[in-house]
């Protein structure tokens, strides 16, 4: 394993660029559990965005918003629908990632800048990754304020409880055709990562659709990148509808941590949050195929949690439908007992479960 030359703290936050920031953080709050925390806009001197910071726990989510037509953030928008623009990380020094991954063969984003407030200064830069999404290296050791600097702390009086979400377990994008080995040869070459687990479409494939997707993570193994592809089948690949909804490469879902499945997913139910289907059929097999669990089968199945198993435990997964009405993003919930695999033996089960709601758009 080669050097980190890039060494990662943490996922810093994830940015979202969205048609309506103010509702987007309302949902987020009310159906997630994501707590106010940060706001920059007109009335912070910011004149051109208006920008929501959420927390739950360690995950730090911003919903931004473009306040004129002519902007970059509008023209995202309007390309993509509501998606993922930024995922940024936390670094002990936001030049010399900036330096060091441009000099592998990153394509700049943003040069090194200084930020300074009354609580002290921020060095931020960032480099372009798959389609439009970009990675934001982010030095924030001498900082004391609440997010970055040209931010203020958001008070809100509607403060909705934490549904339990922890952390980001790993954030998936989905690639063009053939284009998988050359986003994992840039996380491995530019930014120091390795390959944990590669799936060809032998793994994961129905009797329609098809994908192939390798996992790649840093050094530390906290932050793990799955990349997606499409693959040959029957029918349209669930991959292609995103790339062909979402107008190119792009996060496809961002999976959170959990140390309670079931009271976070009866809380997130109960907000309003939609569940892919899980047939019923699922349930009559999964213990012969997972051996003992703690939980009752009988309450995953009434929530419609997936099991699986690895060499070191298992771990329950959902996911949800699409956040928004492109056919695109989506969140996973996760809870690890051990297994530090992705669910391989559930793909299967999920992607049929996937493509009925696909046959319903009248996309397969
Ligand atoms: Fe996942």
């Amino acid at each position: 394993m080669s050097a980190d030359f890039l060494p990662i703290k943490a996922i810093d936050y994830i940015e979202f660029y969205v048609g309506n920031a103010k509702q987007a953080a309302h949902y987020y709050k009310t159906a997630f559990g994501f707590q106010s925390e940060a706001y920059a806009g007109p009335e912070t001197g910011v004149r051109d965005r208006a920008s929501y910071v959420l927390v739950q726990d360690k995950i730090r989510l911003v919903f931004t918003t473009a306040l004129r037509p002519v902007s970059e953030i509008a023209a995202h928008v309007h390309m993509h629908g509501d998606g993922v623009k930024v995922v940024a990380f936390t670094v002990p020094d936001a030049t010399a990632a900036f330096e060091e991954t441009v000099r592998r063969g990153a394509e700049p984003y943003l040069h090194p800048q200084r930020q300074r407030d009354d609580e002290g200064e921020v060095v931020t830069s960032g480099i372009h990754t798959y389609g439009d999404t970009v990675h934001l290296f982010v030095e924030r050791d001498q900082y004391e304020g609440i997010f970055l600097p040209g931010y203020r702390r958001w008070e809100s009086t509607y403060n909705p409880p934490s549904t339990g979400l922890r952390y980001v377990d790993h954030m998936v994008g989905n690639v063009d055709w053939f284009q998988m080995n050359t986003w994992c040869r840039f996380y491995a070459d530019v930014m120091g990562f390795s390959q944990l687990v590669s799936f060809d479409d032998k793994d994961i494939s129905t009797e329609y659709t098809a994908l192939m997707s390798k996992v790649m993570s840093n050094g530390t193994g906290r932050v793990k990148f799955p990349i997606n592809e499409p693959a040959e089948g029957k029918k349209k690949s669930q991959i292609e509808e995103y790339l062909d909804f979402y107008q190119g490469a792009g996060v496809q879902h961002i999976a959170v941590g959990t140390g309670n499945i079931i009271e976070t997913v009866q809380q997130l139910q109960a907000r309003g949050v939609e569940f892919l289907h899980v047939p019923t059929t699922y349930y009559e097999t999964v213990l012969d195929r997972v051996g003992d669990i703690d939980e009752e089968i009988r309450d995953l199945q009434e929530l419609g949690i997936l099991v699986d198993r690895d060499d070191e435990g298992y771990l329950l997964q959902i996911f949800t439908k699409p956040v928004e009405d492109r056919p695109t993003l989506f969140f996973e919930i996760i809870q690890r007992k051990g297994a530090r695999s992705f669910g391989k033996g559930n793909f299967k089960a999920l992607f049929e479960a996937i493509e009925r709601e696909q046959a319903l758009r009248g996309n397969l």
